[in-house]
Parts: structure tokens; sequence; C-alpha cells
């Protein structure tokens, strides 16, 4: 096909079939070129998805960029109606503006879309899924499928599995956000930043209003009328979309700190009925996709560092809130590499669900 990035003839299939007879699918990744989607292109061939094609696309700004994958070399193009025809599935890893632009096409080329912006997320006719969480509402095969907010996932990983056993009433989120929760625009702007400051230089600011170097800030996303942020609002309409709770009392602050990857959430969650830190710790060491630090064997609590590269949602310093009410109310430390759970890995973990529904 004309204009289309493909891999080479021992990657593609023509017939849709493996020649180990298991079907294969052609994929589009759609703002293959950034932060996120960067990551579904390695995770695809570290998971052996099963790839007949694979489709790179992004905006003319990274046009012509070559990535390697199954030691083919591929190239990233601006999307064109021609050259998503016979895709699939396409993983939109762009902004909400052009997942907007994008979906209506989609749906009639009938290509089924995972979309990493906020374009559907609080939509009521589109499923937001957590696979360990509520991956059941992908067995009706919807065309379009919304990957929730980073820090939303991230929380609800540890959260969920306590609310299945002692009932979630109420959650306190506060966050601290890695720069490449920003994209990558925001790795480079602390890396510059920290060659800047090395090199005894001028710092300079372009993605964030004020340097984020030896600094926190309230998270850049735009405020609200409310005095909330829209990150904030986020974490509060999805976290109770997921978890089909539309009562959950939420309460959240959103910060981004000077790390480059993985978000950190200190969370504080009351519940219906009584459960202990050790009862937590429990759950939590058999929740899917979940891995308990646990200092009381000597391990330092879980850091961005440590979590940054791993699939699993790490959780630390599960204990009891004094402040919360007496034999409900826990407070825990979780941290999760935002580009993989919190985006990449989530998305591809739907797409596989899908496959296999
Ligand atoms: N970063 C995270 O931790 C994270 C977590 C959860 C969800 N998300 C969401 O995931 C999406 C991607 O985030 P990101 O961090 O990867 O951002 P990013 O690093 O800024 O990458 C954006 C990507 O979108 C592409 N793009 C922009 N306009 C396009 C267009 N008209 N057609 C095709 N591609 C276009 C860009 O291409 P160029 O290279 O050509 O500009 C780039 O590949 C966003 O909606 C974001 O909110 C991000």
């Amino acid at each position: 096909m004309n204009g289309v990035n493909t891999v080479s003839s021992s990657v593609v299939s023509t017939t849709n079939k493996s020649k180990a007879g298991t079907n294969t699918f052609c994929i589009s990744v759609i703002g293959a070129t950034g932060a996120v989607g960067r990551e579904v292109i390695q995770l695809l061939e570290k998971r052996n998805f099963p790839v007949s094609q694979l489709r790179l696309f992004c905006s003319e700004r990274s046009a012509g960029e070559k990535f390697q994958f199954r030691g083919q070399t591929l190239v990233a193009r601006t999307v064109e109606r021609e050259t998503l025809v016979g895709s699939d599935y396409a993983i939109l890893c762009a902004d909400a503006t052009t997942a907007r632009s994008l979906a209506p096409m989609l749906a009639e080329l009938n290509i089924v879309a995972v979309d990493n912006s906020s374009a559907f997320r609080t939509d009521p006719a589109v499923a937001l899924v957590v696979p360990e969480i509520n991956g059941e509402l992908l067995k009706s095969k919807p065309i379009l499928v919304a990957n929730p907010n980073c820090t939303t996932i991230v929380s609800l990983m540890v959260a969920a599995p306590l609310h299945r056993v002692a009932q979630l009433e109420r959650m306190t989120a506060c966050s601290y956000q890695a720069v490449s929760g920003a994209g990558l625009a925001g790795m480079h702007e602390l890396e510059s930043q920290a060659r800047a400051w090395a090199a005894d230089e001028k710092i300079a600011c372009q993605l964030f209003s004020r340097p984020i170097l030896f600094n926190v800030f309230p998270h850049n996303s735009p405020r609200l009328a409310d005095g909330s942020n829209e990150e904030e609002y986020k974490l509060i309409r999805e976290s109770r979309k997921i978890l089909a709770h539309e009562h959950l009392r939420v309460s959240a602050t959103c910060v981004r700190v000077p790390t480059l990857r993985a978000h950190a959430v200190a969370l504080h969650l009351e519940f219906t009925n009584a459960i202990s830190p050790a009862q937590a710790m429990d759950i939590l060491a058999r929740a899917p996709g979940v891995r308990v630090v646990d200092e009381s064997n000597g391990d330092q609590p879980a850091d961005p560092q440590m979590a940054s590269g791993l699939d699993e949602v790490l959780v630390s310093r599960i204990r009891v809130d004094h402040g919360g009410t007496p034999g409900k109310s826990l407070a825990l430390w979780v941290v999760g590499d935002q580009l993989l759970k919190g985006a990449a890995l989530n998305a591809v973990q739907i797409v596989e669900l899908l496959i296999a529904a």
C-alpha cells in the first residue's frame, strides 16, 4: 500500500495468520513519536504482540522519524485516510483534539481505537478501562475505548482491590507527578534546566511557566472555576466512573515534581467496612499488577526511580490513617510508571483483552 510504513515481508502477513496459525493484526500507533507512543512500540515488541503490520503516525513536525521494530526500520508518517485503511486496531497517543478529529474516520473504517487522551474518558457511551479493575467492559467489543488518566490508573490499581473487599467511601490523593506526564517536552525541559544549572547558565522555561528544576508546583493543567486544576478534576471524575461508584468522595491535590518518570501518590482511603494494614497488605500482595514493597523486610519505601520501567504499580507504607475513622482508614504510598501502566501498557493490555474477547 502506497504511503504506509511497513515492516519487511518477514513480519508482514498478507493472510492475517501467523505461521503458528494464530491471528495477527495490523496496528496503527498514532502519536508514535511522543513519550507514550514510543513506549507502545517497545511494548508491542517486548510482549510479542501478534502484529502483522505496524504503522506509525505523527504530526508533520516529526514526519520521517525512524524506529526499529523487530529488526526492521519503520518510518513515522502523517495520518491520511488511505494509510489507515486495513488497520485492525489504532492506539492513539496524541492530544485530545487530534483524537476527536480522527475518531469518526477510525469508526467508519471499522478500526477499533484505544485512546490515551482525555477526549472521550467521561463520555457515558465510552468505556473507560483499567483491565485489572473493569476489564469485563471489553467483552462487548466496543469500537472505541478510553484509557484513563495516568494518576488515576496508578491510584486505582491499589485502591480498587481494597474497595472490592471493604467498600471505599472516600479517597484523598496527593500526587507527585513526573515531568514526562507532560510528554517528551516535559523531560527535555527538566534535562535542559539541569544541564544549564550545571554549566552555570540561565535556566530557560518553555513548557512550564516557571523552573521545574529544584522546584515543585501545582499541576500545570488549566485552573477550573472552583479552584481545582484539570488534572485533579480528572482524578475525581474518572475514579468514580472506573469504580462505578458515583458517590465516591474524592479529594485531589496534583503536584508536578522534578522527577523524569513514574508518578507517586500519597493515598488516604476511608472504607465502609473495617480493614487493617495487615489485611490490606495481604489483599494487595495478591492483586494483579501490584507489587508490595514491604519495609518490614528492610526494603526502602518505593520511589519513582525504583518504579521507572516496571509494569507493576508499587505500594509501600501501608499503615493506619490516624486522621480517619478508627479501624476503617488507611494511608498508603503508591508509585507507578505513568508512561507504562499509566498509559502505554494499559492501552496495549486493552487491545490484548479485546483480541481475546
Ligand atoms: N505522558 C504521560 O505520562 C501520559 C499518561 C497518560 C496519558 N497521556 C496522554 O497520552 C497522549 C500522548 O501523550 P505524550 O506524553 O506521549 O505526548 P507527547 O510526548 O507530546 O507526544 C504527542 C504525540 O502526538 C503526536 N501528534 C500531535 N499532533 C498530531 C496529529 N495531528 N496527528 C498525529 N499525531 C500527532 C506527536 O507527533 P509529533 O512528534 O510530530 O509532534 C507526538 O507523537 C496525550 O493525550 C496525553 O494526555 C500521557
